[in-house]
């Protein structure tokens, strides 16, 4: 049974029974925590974070009491209770996310580097515990089409449990690979759906408390959101989204992959088709342009205005194609300020 895409967070090195065990373990008792009964129905949103939690514990007792997310296997206390419930609004549920937002990370399977460095931007912004939302960071490809890609990848799904792989799609993002991957998340997800689901490319990096900050005061339903193309314009009803990072909420996906509207119109710029889709079909009333917080890298000479200099209050920074570029941004944005002087290494910091 291939293993269900799970948290950054997974332990990784314990021993390997031990890991099959308590994931079983977790398992089993996941399986008895989904009856029918509404009661109950609240719990289950908890509960994969709980198992986390639990695996956690016993992997790395010592980073967990460092991290003092929580000190037992009951819920991590005021982990999820920062900010107003908005979800359902109901009284009885306590510790629940404001809401869930899965962020598609569309990349080729080649790219390893590249989703180390995001594993790392994305394990520590989610370990800092301050997240008021429920988000996931998953990695898309289409079908792996070489040898090695079937152990290497094979691999990561073993060790992070992150990784989704498409069916049916080619790896060219104007090929309808979107198109396929909205789709198939509305069947992946249909028993435990996000309120937003995110497309975004492999050279963006998000701050996730800013967008769970931004995105968690929008409507939850027929919502499109991200920066407006075209760069020059601040209305998010002029044209598309930028193919960037856009998020749609879970019932614009469940109507992507359902309508005839996207289905006859697969292929073509990704950004502009999802446009033109949302146009045709008289969706995404709800819109917001989080522009100038969404740009581009800073280049010397700007080519439009969707770049420029970094800000304090940013959302995305977009075309990080190198490495040079990341750690720009992640020294902008104080990413290094937690390490400390150690008699293993000597890093010299201006
Ligand atoms: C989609 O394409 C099919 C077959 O060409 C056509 O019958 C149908 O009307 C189209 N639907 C839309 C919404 O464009
Ligand atoms: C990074 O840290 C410095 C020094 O503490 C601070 O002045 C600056 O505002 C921080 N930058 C951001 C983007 O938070």
């Amino acid at each position: 049974m291939p293993p269900a895409p799970s948290g950054l967070l997974k332990p990784v090195n314990g021993s390997r029974h031990g890991d099959q065990r308590s994931v079983q373990a977790a398992m089993a008792r996941k399986k008895q925590g989904f009856p029918k009964m509404s009661a109950c129905g609240k719990a289950v949103v908890l509960l994969p974070l709980l198992l986390l939690g639990c695996i956690y514990f016993f992997v790395y007792p010592k980073e967990f009491e460092l991290q003092a997310l929580m000190s037992s296997c009951s819920p991590p206390p005021g982990a999820y209770t920062a900010a107003p419930r908005r979800l359902a609004g109901e009284p009885g549920a306590s510790r629940k996310p404001d809401f869930r937002l899965l962020i598609g990370v569309l990349t080729r399977a080649d790219n390893y580097e590249r989703r180390h460095l995001l594993r790392m931007v994305y394990g520590l912004q989610l370990a800092a515990g301050d997240l008021v939302a429920h988000v996931d960071i998953r990695f898309v490809f289409c079908r792996l089409n070489k040898d090695e890609q079937r152990v290497l990848v094979a691999l990561e799904i073993l060790i992070h449990g992150d990784v989704i792989v498409l069916d049916d799609c080619e790896e060219n993002l104007n090929g309808g690979k979107t198109y396929t991957f909205f789709s198939a998340v509305a069947r992946l997800y249909r028993d435990e759906p996000y309120d937003y689901v995110m497309k975004a490319d492999d050279d963006i990096f998000f701050r996730l408390p800013r967008l769970v900050e931004s995105l968690g005061e929008m409507p939850r339903q027929d919502m499109y959101y991200g920066a407006t193309i075209p760069c020059d314009s601040m209305d998010p009803f002029h044209e598309y989204m930028s193919g960037m990072g856009y998020a749609l909420s879970w019932d614009l996906v469940e109507w992507v992959a359902t309508s005839d509207v996207p289905r006859n119109r697969t292929v073509g710029p990704e950004d502009r088709m999802t446009g033109q889709w949302l146009r045709l079909g008289r969706k995404g009333r709800n819109r917001f342009n989080a522009k100038p917080a969404m740009y581009d890298y800073p280049l010397p000479v700007p080519v439009d205005k969707c770049s420029h200099e970094f800000v304090p209050d940013t959302i995305a920074v977009h075309r990080l194609k190198d490495n040079p570029r990341w750690a720009e941004a992640l020294d902008y944005f104080n990413f290094t300020a937690g390490i400390v002087p150690s008699k293993f290494y000597k890093i010299d910091f201006d």
